[in-house]
């Protein structure tokens, strides 16, 4: 049986350090659904389709890309990954003080859904620091960030700027 597993997260927007993590994850698993989280309470630059379209635009040219697909999710993650069949939940892992919330996290879900594996990827150490808050702060003052998300991302973040 294929093994699945979801690559959860806001991907507000999508980086290259996601997609570094996504090409990981494929050479690890069978099929991989990243699921972008529609976090109604959480207020994102971009709308959730929005996100979803730049993670399937951004993956479409990686390897494996027919191995993916894109979706959103509401509500409890460990309850889509029961809905999807999945075996595993893909995070990555950039440095020492991503672990504190991750560790945290794995092991609510773990309580929540024990059969449910976390397994953690490193990026390549030139995206360790990469973070979508990052690229949305220097996006706000007006700086170039064309060296951390691909060019869907930067035409799409240009767009937010004009009227
Ligand atoms: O990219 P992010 O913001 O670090 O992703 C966090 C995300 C969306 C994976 C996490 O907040 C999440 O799973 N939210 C859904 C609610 C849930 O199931 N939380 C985990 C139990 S604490």
């Amino acid at each position: 049986m294929a093994t699945l597993a979801l690559y959860p997260g806001t991907f507000d927007p999508v980086t290259y350090g996601h997609l570094d993590v996504l090409e990981r994850a494929l050479k690890v698993f069978d099929e991989v659904e990243v699921t972008v989280a529609v976090n109604a309470s959480k207020k994102t630059l971009f709308s959730t389709e929005d996100r979803v379209g730049l993670v399937q635009a951004s993956a479409a040219d990686i390897e494996g890309a027919e191995r993916v697909r894109v979706t959103a999710f509401e509500g409890l993650l460990v309850d889509h990954a029961r809905a999807t069949g999945a075996v595993a939940l893909v995070r990555g892992l950039r440095q020492v003080s991503d672990f504190d919330y991750e560790f945290r996290m794995a092991l609510a879900n773990r309580r929540l859904f024990p059969e449910l594996q976390t397994v953690f990827l490193m990026p390549a150490e030139a995206h360790t620091f990469v973070a979508a808050s990052i690229v949305r702060e220097i996006h706000h003052w007006g700086g170039d960030v064309a060296s951390f998300v691909p060019p869907v991302v930067v035409e799409a973040l240009a767009r937010l700027r004009r009227p």
